[in-house]
């Protein structure tokens, strides 16, 4: 099976948590992308339940496809979110932005009761830090917080390339309005000290390391599916 088979089949695993009635958080990338088709084929026969998106992308892929959509505003307390992921280590600690949605994917990951993360095998890690960490941060004094963000990851041992994420060759720009830098730390040890030391960073606005946060991923695999818990 390629990767966009297994993610499909993730996807289609991952549907059967949604029910009748729920108010969902719906992820960004590849693999949520998969899963918004699957949802849209069960709305159209019936199924009754609100998404709230965790960015313009998947919002527009929603409406395009008749999933009833809210706002976070309008909805603030979600039942469900289902989201991809760019690793997942044993404890279901996530790296996650790599669409560049970490900000949004994160709040709405934190306003629903459980978060399902899917994904294919590929994504499933001993340890975090291979793939680089995106961090969002606020356009102005980008210098001095990248200069910040390697005080504050050196102080921890950590070490390697900040790099200001590029598309179409002009800074990538967020649905908030902001920028991404990403960090090739390399493993992240303690992966709560980095959290901490970047949120004390004046100019970081979010990063992309999910702790505590998913409780469930269902991963797809050439054996078929595996479910995994924290
Ligand atoms: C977007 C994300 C995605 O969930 C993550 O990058 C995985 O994407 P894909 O399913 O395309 O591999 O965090 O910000």
């Amino acid at each position: 099976m390629d990767a966009k088979a297994l993610k499909i089949e993730a996807a289609r695993a991952a549907l059967g948590y949604v029910e009748d009635g729920m108010r969902l958080g719906i992820g960004t990338g590849s693999t949520a992308e998969e899963f918004v088709r699957l949802l849209a084929v069960r709305v159209e026969k019936g199924l009754k339940v609100i998404g709230v998106s965790t960015s313009e992308r998947t919002e527009a892929l929603c409406r395009e496809l008749g999933v009833p959509m809210s706002t976070l505003d309008e909805t603030p307390e979600l039942d469900l979110t289902i989201d991809g992921a760019d690793e997942i280590d044993p404890e279901l600690s996530l790296i996650k932005g790599g669409g560049g949605a970490l900000l949004r994917e994160k709040i709405v990951a934190f306003a629903s009761a459980r978060m399902i993360v899917i994904a294919d095998k590929s994504k499933v890690v001993k340890h975090l830090g291979a793939f680089a960490l995106p961090i969002e941060v606020n356009r102005f004094g980008l210098k001095a917080t990248m200069e910040e963000i390697r005080r504050e990851s050196e102080s921890l041992g950590l070490s390697g390339p900040l790099v200001l994420r590029i598309k179409d060759g002009h800074p990538f720009v967020t649905d908030g309005g902001h920028l991404i830098v990403d960090a090739s730390f390399g493993r992240i040890p303690d992966t709560r000290a980095l959290s901490r030391a970047l949120h004390d960073v004046p100019g970081v606005v979010e990063h992309g390391l999910f702790i505590g946060l998913a409780d469930l991923a269902i991963v797809a695999g050439s054996n078929g599916i595996e479910t995994l818990h924290p």
